[in-house]
């Protein structure tokens, strides 16, 4: 079987942004046994339902590009408690028209990083809100990380080893429950 097609999405559109560099260090860690694309989010203009007749190329690519993933991995930060608007505004494109939802059935991986002592953890309960009431399934335990000058080093690799050992535990489990779920999938 193809490897697992992972669509992952990062919640910022800073350049310098924490959470793309955590992502890219996700990614060394998913290594072959996924097929991970990062998806751009910050080209997208601001949902507006008098687009819908005909959505600018940049809303096309961004659906494509996730509805053609088996999973999903999100990594974001958290701004004022919740999570960015650059974020929701890309689900936002993504849920409609309703039967062209490309959250719909996919499993969810969610973590992110911010300085701050509790990691993102609220901005994630939120996204995890609203990717249930999509009809995502999104994997259950928890991976909020403060972020430190020296969490990530050599541009993708988790220095701490005991960050980098939960890390990779929560990323398997996430590949796995999504493998299975495409294994029962195409055999149903
Ligand atoms: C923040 N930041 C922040 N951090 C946090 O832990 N909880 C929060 O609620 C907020 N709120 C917030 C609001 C706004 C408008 C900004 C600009 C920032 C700080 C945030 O974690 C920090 O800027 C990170 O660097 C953002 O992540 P990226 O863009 O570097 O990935």
């Amino acid at each position: 079987m193809s490897r697992l097609k992972v669509a992952v999405i990062v919640g910022s559109n800073r350049r310098e942004s924490i959470n793309r560099k955590l992502a890219k260090a996700l990614v060394r860690l998913m290594g072959d046994r996924s097929e991970a694309q990062l998806i751009r989010i910050d080209d997208l203009p601001m949902y507006n339902l008098d687009l819908e007749p005909h959505r600018p190329e940049t809303v096309n690519r961004f659906t494509q590009e996730v509805a053609s993933a088996d999973a999903l991995l999100v990594v974001t930060p958290e701004f004022n408690r919740s999570l960015p608007a650059v974020l929701k505004n890309a689900i936002d494109w993504g849920s409609k028209p309703v039967e062209r939802n490309v959250w719909k059935g996919k499993v969810a991986a969610i973590t992110g990083t911010s300085p701050g002592a509790i990691g993102t953890a609220i901005g994630q309960q939120h996204l995890r809100q609203i990717l249930g009431v999509l009809g995502s399934l999104v994997i259950g335990g928890e991976a909020y990380i403060t972020f430190k000058p020296d969490l990530i080093e050599d541009g993708d690799e988790i220095a701490n080893e005991g960050t980098r050992a939960f890390l990779q535990t929560y990323l398997d489990n996430f590949l796995t429950v999504a493998t299975k779920l495409r294994a029962a999938t195409i055999e149903s």
